[in-house]
């Protein structure tokens, strides 16, 4: 077990990548704390969790607001005593083509993605720099690499989420305290389910992808368990990515063509 009497706090874990982490996390000997702005997800998962042996909490919170930002640290404090882990996971994405998008659609996803990102950092940060210890793990994207058109603000919090993760790892590495981040890929998920039942967006992404599949949650949950354990102690401010090759692929993909399965077609 990776994160035994490790406590881990994992937001927007109700359901998806996060659901899936939070759950690895307890496999591997976590007590969890699992946000999401929806109460009974939240509550299902920490359900789940508990079923694998730890301690789990459920704490419905909209991170996007301070006083539940402080709500959620408050209970995870009074109730293990301890955080060791963020998972900066939650997100809405709002779509729409820059020229049409609305100013609450823009801040509907700068907020829980970035503003969301850094309140949680901030209140966790305060009680591991006390401890000298403790681990940021945010859940950014390829899409913070590349831009990822119509989908409204989401390249840019993405790219920020970056930026705030090198931010934290140099300021807060003095404290212990280190800071990566996650690019997934094509990842399919109850947030992206209706886009992927569609066979042709399904088919075309899948060729997209240098090893020729759309991830699951579980490909992302293995890094996040990698980047929250000792294993990978002397690691931060890394940007990992998972996304089957997919980013190389970008980098090789010449207009009007895809990369598929290896090779242009
Ligand atoms: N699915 C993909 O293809 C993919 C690719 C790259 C990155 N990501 C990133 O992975 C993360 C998870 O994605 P997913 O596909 O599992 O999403 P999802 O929509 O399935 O799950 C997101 C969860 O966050 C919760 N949430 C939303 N707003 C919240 C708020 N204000 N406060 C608390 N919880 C809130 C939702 O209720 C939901 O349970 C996101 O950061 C996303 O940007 C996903």
């Amino acid at each position: 077990m990776r994160l035994k009497d490790k406590v881990a706090i994992v937001s927007g874990s109700g359901r998806g990548i996060g659901r899936d982490i939070a759950l690895a996390y307890a496999r591997e000997g976590a007590d969890v704390v699992i946000n999401d702005i929806d109460p009974a997800t939240a509550a299902a998962t920490a359900a789940d969790a508990a079923k694998l042996g730890g301690r789990s909490l459920p704490v419905a919170a909209d991170i996007a607001r301070k006083e539940d930002v402080d709500r959620v640290v408050d209970a995870a404090m009074r109730e293990f005593g301890q955080i060791d882990i963020m998972v900066n996971n939650a997100m809405k994405i709002v779509p729409g083509k820059l020229e049409e998008l609305t100013e609450e659609a823009w801040d509907t996803t700068m907020n829980i993605g970035l503003r969301g990102a850094f309140l949680m950092s901030q209140a966790v940060a305060r009680h591991m720099i006390a401890r000298k210890s403790g681990c940021i793990v945010n859940i950014a994207s390829i899409a913070g690499l590349f831009p990822y058109n119509w989908a409204g603000s989401y390249s840019v919090v993405k790219a920020g989420l970056l930026m705030l993760t090198k931010l934290q790892a140099v300021e807060w590495a003095p404290y212990g305290i280190r800071a990566n981040a996650i690019t997934p890929g094509y990842i399919r998920t109850p947030g992206t389910e209706a886009m992927y039942a569609d066979p042709e967006i399904y088919e075309g992404r899948r060729k997209g992808v240098p090893m020729g599949r759309v991830g699951g949650g579980e490909d992302i949950s293995g890094v996040a368990i990698f980047l929250a354990s000792d294993d990978s102690q002397y690691t931060t401010g890394s940007v990992v990515g998972a996304d089957g090759g997919q980013a190389v692929g970008y980098f090789l993909s010449v207009p009007g063509r895809r990369f598929s399965g290896g090779r242009l077609d």
